[in-house]
């Protein structure tokens, strides 16, 4: 039985932002909800984060979070006394407290499986997370005997040089007895350099306190400014990048392209330079995406190409093809075996089976049968100023260049649209609709009017 702490009480002064540090978005989750995703496996029974500076919105931010408590820190007094402010939540509470920072985004849920594991199994009072640093500095230094028994922490303000010296850091993530922590926590002292209540104070008052090493340092990386939000960006992405490529996704190029961890890619899937891929996008096998695109949202079937192209929001089915330079929104819906092309904008559109928008058009809020041809310059007029309106297209029919279909519209199947017309009123099946006044010739209309012109000048002069 597990709770866990998140402390997010601290000022984070070193982003210089009026948004609360723990709400800056890495790879589209916030911080804090990287921490609270890093947990869900672990089923808490609890989930209490501790808030203090900025309260207000980091509560509102986390409204849709479910199952998460809020412990106020009005007053920032240290980590001691962050974990204080958990008492009266936690009277009789007999399970163990797990300790984390809202800005320390990068640990894995099984680094956090293992410290549990080892603080269950040697029955310690804490269990606590340990690197070896090749720098340091400022973190607090842990001390143990051969046994990584944890003799004492100290910060490393209150270090002398010898204690420096020791390159094993304190990472700040915990594994406590709830009830051995609850006892000592009312008896801390800020008598140190920061005149705070330290949480370490607390664990080298428990015994035994076990430190378990980390494998991979990167993942303690805390957030305190841009920089390091940058290179836990990176860090993530490199992550990222390469669990794909281990399951069998070409990256071309990797450095160029950015993939947030929400995102599912199957084998096979081709992902060429300078492309994005955001959200809860999902490709299948064969695709082909790039180079140059943004997938937001967006679910692309198998053997899929998308060019140069955006797509948010949307779904794609197999064999189709995007782009160059496409535009999918607002809940497009592209059909098999489509193909949607230069410059050609679908916003909440439906695309039947095998249907065709290849060049210059804009479908606004229409759906369209199957095979259907979309002529080059195609729009439909879906606003009337004040609302959207439909359109709708029966299989097989095809637009000429240039056509403008004035929603709300119905067009039957196996209709012709003439190139250039500009359709009101509804079609039925099976018909040619030429919407735009006939063409007038004027067999020496030219040669008549330069005669009369030069008739006029001479009778001027
Ligand atoms: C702490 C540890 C140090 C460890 C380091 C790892 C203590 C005394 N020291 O130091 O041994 O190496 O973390 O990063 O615990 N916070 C609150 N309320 C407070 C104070 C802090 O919620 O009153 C939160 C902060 O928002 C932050 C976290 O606790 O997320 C750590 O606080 P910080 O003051 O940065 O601790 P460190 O000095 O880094
Ligand atoms: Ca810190």
């Amino acid at each position: 039985m597990v709770v866990v702490a998140i402390l997010a009480a601290g000022r984070g002064t070193r982003m210089k932002s009026n948004l609360p540090k723990v709400l800056h978005s890495l790879g589209g989750r916030s911080l804090i909800e990287r921490v609270i995703d890093s947990v869900k496996p672990l089923s808490p029974t609890r989930q209490m984060v501790i808030v203090g500076y900025q309260a207000v919105e980091v509560k509102a931010a986390m409204q849709s979070v479910p199952d998460l408590e809020f412990v106020e820190q009005s007053v920032q007094l240290g980590t001691g006394h962050a974990i204080q402010q958990l008492l009266p939540h936690l009277q009789g509470y007999t399970g163990d407290l797990l300790v984390l920072y809202g800005d320390v985004p990068l640990l894995r849920t099984e680094t956090l499986k293992n410290l549990l594991q080892t603080h269950t199994q040697h029955q310690n009072a804490a269990t606590i997370l340990t690197a070896h640093l090749d720098n340091p500095k400022g973190y607090g230094r842990v001390f143990c005997n051969s046994e990584n028994i944890v003799q004492q922490i100290i910060e490393d303000r209150d270090c002398t040089p010898d204690q420096k010296e020791n390159n094993r850091i304190n990472a700040g993530i915990y594994c406590f007895r709830w009830q051995d922590l609850a006892k000592v926590l009312p008896h801390l002292q800020a008598n140190n350099s920061q005149k705070e209540y330290y949480l370490t104070d607390a664990v080298s008052a428990l015994k035994p306190v076990m430190a378990v090493d980390l494998e991979d340092y990167q993942e303690i990386l805390g957030i305190n400014d841009r920089l390091q939000l940058a290179t836990a960006y990176e860090i993530l992405q490199k992550r990222v990048k390469e669990k794909w490529m281990t399951a069998g996704v070409t990256l071309i190029n990797p450095d160029s392209i950015t993939i947030d961890d929400t995102v599912e890619l199957q084998p096979d899937v081709i992902i060429e330079p300078q492309t994005h891929l955001r959200g809860n996008t999902v490709i299948q096998t064969g695709s082909r995406i790039g180079p140059g695109s943004l997938i937001e949202n967006s679910q692309i079937g198998e053997n899929v190409t998308v060019l140069y192209s955006v797509v948010t929001d949307s779904i794609v089915q197999p064999g189709t093809r995007i782009g160059p330079y496409a535009h999918l929104r607002g809940h497009a819906e592209v059909g098999a075996f489509c193909r949607v092309g230069n410059f050609v904008e679908l916003k909440n559109t439906k695309l039947g089976d095998c249907t065709n928008v290849a060049h210059l058009s804009y479908l606004g809020d229409t759906t369209t049968g199957k095979k259907v041809n979309i002529g080059a310059g195609t729009i439909t007029a879906n606003y009337d100023g004040v609302k959207k309106h439909r359109t709708i297209i029966g299989d097989s029919t095809g637009t000429g260049s240039n056509s403008v279909l004035v929603a709300p519209l119905k067009l039957g199947s196996d209709v012709y649209v003439a190139a250039g017309s500009t359709v009101t009123e509804d079609v039925p099946d099976d018909c040619l609709v030429i919407a735009r006044t006939r063409q007038v010739v004027k067999p020496g209309w030219v040669s008549n009017k330069r005669d009369a012109q030069s008739e006029q000048l001479k009778n001027e002069s």
